[in-house]
């Protein structure tokens, strides 16, 4: 695991965004597994701005997303697929077809489970990247989420309904079920990228990092992949 500490997220958004463009540069048809949240944000705004001054295009890259929630569909503000199109897939080259998010809204979510897992398989990642939460999931694998899980259907955990609260405007309207990519299938990326930052996140990092492995804190297993880099701002650092 290479562990970098950066001054702040802005610093932290520009080394992953580079990190990212490396891999469509080598690679342009790369498969790149993207995540949601406040945490990529800037490294997506990066990105675009790489686009737009020519230095990088994703036009035969693919993509494969983390997770979503289940109920809401694609046109939804709140929805996984809609803040991909807002903050990233609009302003760049992509081929949306290329683009995949689990459907929250498939009237048969276990069948969803299979294709997504399956699309996977065939497709695997050539960079995963990652968020934190604060409780230390990845995607929406909880604490207790098996090691060998695939995509499937969870239960948010009541501290992340609080956390993404912030979100929505009330806490009531947050999912309490998402669709997400297992840890099996997050560990078959050939390299994995997570970044953290902030205070809220310290404790999760130290568990992640200095911790047992243990199903308790699902990000542990990253020290177990051969290719992981971790990127965090002085605050997300601040256990270790
Ligand atoms: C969310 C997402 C994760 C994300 C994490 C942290 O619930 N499912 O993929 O990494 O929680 O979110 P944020 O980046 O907003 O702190």
């Amino acid at each position: 695991m290479q562990i970098i500490v950066v001054e702040n997220y802005e610093e932290m958004s520009l080394r992953g965004a580079e990190i990212l463009a490396a891999v469509v540069k080598e690679k342009p048809t790369a498969t790149l597994g993207l995540a949601t949240g406040t945490t990529p944000i800037g490294a997506y705004r990066e990105l675009i701005r790489k686009y737009e001054n020519g230095e990088i295009s994703f036009r035969d890259a693919r993509t494969v997303n983390l997770d979503e929630y289940v109920g809401l569909d694609g046109s939804d503000p709140h929805s996984y697929r809609y803040f991909m199109q807002d903050q990233l897939f609009s302003h760049i080259d992509i081929d949306l077809s290329l683009t995949n998010v689990p459907s929250g809204v498939a009237a048969d979510l276990a069948a969803e489970c299979m294709r997504y897992t399956k699309m996977l398989a065939e497709c695997p990642q050539d960079i995963q990247l990652l968020g934190l939460g604060s409780d230390g999931h990845i995607g929406f694998n909880e604490p207790g989420a098996p090691f060998g899980g695939h995509t499937h259907v969870t239960d948010l955990a009541a501290s992340t309904i609080r956390d993404n609260a912030r979100l929505f405007d009330r806490i009531e309207d947050v999912p309490t079920r998402a669709i997400t990519m297992g840890i099996a299938d997050v560990m078959q990326a050939k390299k994995i990228l997570l970044m953290a930052n902030g205070k809220n996140k310290a404790e999760a990092v130290r568990a992640m990092i200095k911790g047992d492995v243990t199903e308790a804190c699902p990000a542990s297993i990253l020290q177990r992949h051969p290719d992981v880099i971790v990127i965090l701002d002085r605050e997300a650092a601040g256990l270790l």
